[in-house]
């Protein structure tokens, strides 16, 4: 365990290099936010000489109390002073409030070959596809994943004095579903004010279950002729007034990240303990965090010496708007070929430096199927581009055929998963139809949302 002063993990924005005093109570954003055409986005940097992959730490089935010791909360925590014993009571705590108001806390979803999908795409027995199964988590998705990592930021703090619990800022988010619905559940959890920012096409059915949480929802209409999401616009002007950003926007919030990332360690125990390597993960994309947090998962257990490479990642978004196959094109652009990690990281920097040439809205209003997936822009799209070209995976634009068709075929397998819960599915199709994913490789697609009820 940690016990020295210094945090075992630092954060360092990914744009300027800036990092957030260590007396920030809310370490949220780079301190250097919304100067010039930069892309400020605060990256979680550990400490890798310092820590170990939690592999087999008997600690039950609650992955935030399993990989604590990855967590930059817990390394605040333990540096301000907080034992080991301490944290877990806090997660344990939180947890049980969540299945007081979901029904059930976070548990390890289950992680396995399915034979269905397997044979559907023509793999052979050596290889196949591996679903990690998130519809069963809390609210329905692993949104909550990312807002519980942010949650025990917030108590954290106020354990360590840095804030007080009687003067607790409001929390903010701007989605329309998944996200809204998590961080709903985990407010109420936390015992805390939230304010929701909704298109007007939002499902009435979430837009009540979000009042019923408490959740203090709020309309927001598009503005003739204006581009960029109207909900994210009111969520920035709430965070300029004091708001904290409760969502799972990584430039909003990069410590929204880490919590996603206790899906890929959860992956990365399965394949350890049946010996499995990846080849491939196909990861769908809004506004980013998931496969940032795919990408970074996987990258801290090659550099903690548990995996000997990250597998491959390819993205997927729709044909209705696709901002980050888009900003890829630009990177490549730049690379003009070359693939070394430091002319990559070379190009990167030119990229974030002049964001607005990669990463601007999607022109027109994206429709699709795959409604969790339609963000007009990727907002962590810098790591996810990294996490490809790195990787050597790359970015996959599916029709909305094919995202029907994989739906059908995820929910034949035996997944209650939605459209945008099987786009990662999709996006696999196609890269088994293009020949870039073999017959005997092993390919993970995440089933990142549950069917809900017709209205
Ligand atoms: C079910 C589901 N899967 C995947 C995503 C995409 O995640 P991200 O926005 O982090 O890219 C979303 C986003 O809303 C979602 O609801």
């Amino acid at each position: 365990m940690i016990t020295v002063s210094e945090p075992a993990s630092r954060l360092v924005c990914s744009g300027c290099g800036s990092s957030p005093s260590a007396a920030e109570p809310y370490p949220f954003r780079c301190p250097r936010a919304g100067e010039g055409d930069v892309d400020h986005v605060l990256q979680r940097h550990l400490d890798t000489t310092r820590l170990r992959f939690p592999l087999g730490d008997a600690t039950g089935n609650e992955p935030f109390v399993q990989y604590r010791t990855l967590l930059h909360s817990y390394h605040r925590a333990r540096s301000g002073g907080l034992a080991d014993a301490e944290f877990v009571a806090l997660v344990e705590r939180l947890d049980s409030s969540v299945a007081q108001v979901d029904g059930h806390g976070f548990v390890v979803t289950p992680f396995g070959r399915s034979e269905h999908l397997s044979k559907s795409l023509g793999f052979e027995d050596s290889g196949g596809v591996w679903v990690k199964d998130e519809t069963g988590n809390v609210a329905g998705s692993h949104k909550g994943r990312h807002l519980m990592g942010v949650l025990l930021h917030l108590e954290v703090a106020e354990r360590l004095g840095l804030a007080s619990p009687e003067h607790r800022p409001g929390l903010a988010i701007a989605s329309c579903g998944n996200a809204a619905l998590a961080a709903a559940v985990l407010a109420a959890a936390g015992g805390r004010r939230l304010r929701v920012f909704v298109p007007v096409d939002a499902d009435a059915a979430i837009v009540a279950r979000l009042a019923d949480l408490g959740a203090d929802v709020t309309v927001c209409p598009r503005g003739p002729g204006t581009t960029g999401d109207p909900t994210y616009a009111r969520l920035r002007e709430e965070i300029s007034l004091g708001a904290l950003a409760f969502s799972c926007q990584g430039n909003e919030n990069g410590l929204a990240i880490e919590g996603g990332e206790t899906i890929g360690y959860e992956m990365v125990s399965d394949l350890l303990r049946s010996e499995v390597d990846l080849d491939h993960i196909v990861v769908q994309v809004g506004g980013g965090a998931l496969a940032s947090s795919c990408a970074q998962s996987f990258g801290e257990a090659v550099d903690l010496g548990v995996v000997a490479r990250s597998p491959r990642l390819h993205t997927v978004q729709t044909s209705g708007a696709h901002p980050l196959e888009r900003a890829y094109g630009g990177v490549q652009r730049l690379l003009a070929g070359v693939t070394s990690h430091e002319d990559i990281d070379r190009a990167l920097r030119e990229a974030a430096s002049h964001r607005s040439d990669f990463m601007r809205p999607w022109e027109s209003e994206p429709k699709s199927i795959a409604t969790g997936i339609l963000d007009d822009e990727t907002y962590d799209w810098l790591a996810v581009v990294e996490g490809m070209l790195k990787s050597g995976g790359r970015p996959v634009v599916v029709t909305e055929e094919r995202l029907a068709e994989a739906n059908e075929l995820g929910k034949d397998g035996g997944f209650r998963v939605d459209a945008t819960g099987s786009s990662g599915l999709a996006g696999l199709i196609d890269l088994r139809v293009e020949g870039v994913v073999r017959p005997e490789e092993r390919v993970a697609v995440l089933f990142t949302g549950t069917e809900r009820e017709a209205k």
